[in-house]
């Protein structure tokens, strides 16, 4: 079982896709073993709570740098001896110690689909306000391995939304999570689970599954 913690700051409705996918099955070979949050107020933490996950609080607001919550969140990933982070409404770049340990080990939702509308000052409902201000007809949604850059990481899977003429950035917001983040991050943490990535550079190839039964 692969150990996996899912980090988050707000909400919480991909993490509740994630408890509800894996309830259902639909995610192999996981164990969620810590839920935790860089912010104390997070509906998150209920829903971690509710679904009987462990969770766990990482102030962001009590360290004095980024460093030393970087620092915080490594000790605790590595207490628990966590085999792979999943940053679900994560907002924070963390420093090299975290991404070097846990490189291509931590999956990230990202509400667009990258490179378009991403990178530092591009989250939550700010990317749907500047998808709909370029005009853009066609947003998504994207679950990557996340690197030291924001949004830059090898992409794992990707699924498009198309906009609609009356969107505003709540409902291409709601839509996207709807059809695309809480379907693609279930999924991408099953792959990754089954042991089904494979990470060539920026490119991520996704290994078949060999079934024994139709094997000579
Ligand atoms: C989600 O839409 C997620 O993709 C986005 O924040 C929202 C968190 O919602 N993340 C980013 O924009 C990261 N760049 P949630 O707490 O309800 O899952």
């Amino acid at each position: 079982m692969v150990k996996t913690a899912i980090l988050v700051s707000g909400g919480g409705t991909n993490l509740q896709a994630i408890i509800d996918a894996h309830l259902f099955g639909e995610i192999k070979n996981c164990e969620l073993t810590a839920v935790i949050s860089s912010n104390p107020d997070a509906y998150a933490i209920e829903r971690a709570q509710h679904a009987d996950i462990p969770a766990y609080i990482v102030d962001r607001a009590s360290f004095p740098n980024r460093a030393t919550f970087t620092k915080a969140l490594l000790d605790k990933l590595l207490d628990l001896d966590i085999d792979l982070a999943v940053y679900a409404g994560f907002n924070f770049i963390l420093d090299p110690p975290f991404i070097e340990t846990y490189r291509n080990r931590i999956i990230n939702i990202h509400p667009s689909l990258i490179p378009s509308f991403c990178g530092l000052g591009y989250y939550g409902l700010r990317t749907h306000e500047a998808v709909l201000e370029h005009g853009v007809k066609i947003t998504g949604a994207t679950a990557h391995f996340a690197t030291e850059i924001a949004d830059d990481g090898p992409i794992i899977l990707q699924k498009a939304v198309p906009i609609l003429e009356d969107d505003t950035p709540k409902s291409l917001q709601q839509r996207v999570m709807e059809e695309a983040e809480w379907e693609i991050l279930p999924r991408a943490i099953s792959l990754f689970c089954e042991g089904r990535l494979e990470v060539d550079g920026r490119i991520v190839h996704i290994k078949e599954v060999v079934d024994d039964a139709e094997q000579p």
